[in-house]
């Protein structure tokens, strides 16, 4: 498909709404980006004309929502190429599926003095599941650091790793400064080590294609809404013989075999991980995003977003007294920068009355901001939506911004 940024911004309705009386520049991407009309129209839909349970009843409506919410499965076991639909397993999103691997891997398989390496780079969410779960068996969480620019020192993580390294975790694109990392590489020296790794593609899956059988990534996981879908839903992939000696997650209907008053036998996968009923309306309309993003085609996207983090990076650095905190050079659309004399926050809250959105603060990774020498920073992520006029705008408001401050 040509890459046609008026007919995408149509297919995106918030792109054309104002903000104190101006036109939207979203810039806020990384936090949660728009949702495309398919998706929209098929929650619309669902809630309309569709909404029943699914995988229960033999009622027309129930087959017919258990029939959709399952070609999401599908369309997103080929979007990472997993090899099967059952290795796909529904979440909330990415942070219940790092806790999940932690609760029901780290927990049962890792032993006291045992080693997880996460970097200095990640998530909150990709933090704290670690250290519950190392806490609980007596594991030991180890760093990754990372340099002065942003990327994670290949040579320390070879030395970290150890015989006693059982698991390894990281971002494949860092959320505050666009860091993509060698994850392929990183993979395979984990396993030269025998130890697992999980992938936090939450920055990464609406921007690269992702290959788990190419990485031999052991999990992954990513959220909806990063990727035009809805919130509360997103996938954790997970090898099949991992899922299947890992504990259910949480107990209840669906994740079921047999149940007496004593015992309980647990149903197979994806479905022993599912407990409960699903964000159905929001599963069901992440086909469609899935859809949408396949239908422009990764190196369309990629081509775009490098486009606009090229321009941005280009002229931010024209303005005086502001410092761009991660400047690697294989880097996503994220810009985090920090303007001297400014608060972020204050940053963010004028360039808002601009009707410009943008995040401001440490975005939850509180170990890389001190890591940087910051408390927090301004950060503007970009999407396929976004346009070269809407970051002249964002310049201009933020020179603006400049002065009065
Ligand atoms: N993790 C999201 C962000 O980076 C919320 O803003």
């Amino acid at each position: 498909m040509v890459f046609d940024i008026r007919k995408i911004r149509e297919d995106f309705p918030e792109t054309s709404r104002l903000v104190h009386n101006e036109p939207l520049v979203y810039f806020d991407n990384a936090a949660s980006t728009l949702k495309c009309k398919p998706v929209i129209d098929s929650i619309n839909e669902h809630y309309s004309l569709e909404a029943a349970n699914i995988h229960r009843g033999v009622h027309f409506l129930s087959e017919n929502g258990t029939i959709k919410y399952e070609a999401t499965r599908e369309s997103l076991r080929s979007l990472i190429n997993a090899k099967q639909e059952h290795e796909v397993i529904f979440t909330k999103g990415t942070t219940e599926s790092l806790n999940l691997v932690a609760k029901c891997y780290a927990e049962t398989f890792l032993k006291k003095d045992d080693e997880i390496l996460i970097s200095t780079m990640e998530h909150h969410s990709n933090i704290v599941p670690w250290q519950m779960a190392a806490e609980k068996v007596g594991a030991k969480i180890r760093e990754i650091p990372v340099n002065d620019e942003g990327d994670i020192i290949m040579e320390e993580y070879k030395k970290l790793l150890n015989d006693r390294t059982k698991l390894v975790s990281t971002c494949h694109i860092s959320n505050s400064l666009g860091t993509i990392n060698p994850i392929k590489e990183m993979i395979s020296l984990a396993h030269e080590y025998g130890a697992i790794f999980v992938v936090d593609a939450a920055q990464s899956i609406a921007h690269e294609k992702i290959d788990v059988i190419d990485l031999d990534a052991d999990f992954l996981a990513f959220s909806s809404h990063k990727m035009f879908g809805p919130t509360g839903i997103g996938v954790l992939y997970g090898k099949e013989d991992l899922l299947n000696k890992m504990p259910p997650y949480q107990g209840g209907g669906d994740m079921i075999d047999v149940v007496t008053i004593e015992k309980t036998t647990y149903n197979t996968l994806p479905h022993k991980f599912e407990a409960g009923t699903p964000h159905i309306a929001g599963g069901i309309a992440l086909k469609e995003a899935v859809d949408y993003i396949n239908q422009l085609g990764f190196e369309e996207v990629a081509k775009h977003e490098k486009m606009l983090l090229d321009f941005a990076t280009e002229e931010i650095s024209k303005i005086d007294g502001i410092r761009l905190i991660g400047t690697a050079k294989n880097k996503a659309s994220v810009l985090s920068f920090v303007m001297e004399g400014a608060h972020p926050h204050d940053l963010g809250t004028l360039l808002d009355r601009q009707g410009v959105a943008i995040r401001t603060g440490h975005h939850c990774t509180q170990p890389l901001m001190k890591r940087m020498g910051v408390n927090a920073t301004a950060r503007a992520s970009f999407s396929i939506y976004n346009t070269i006029e809407e970051i002249e705008f964002f310049i201009k408001a933020l020179k603006k911004t400049k002065e009065f401050l």
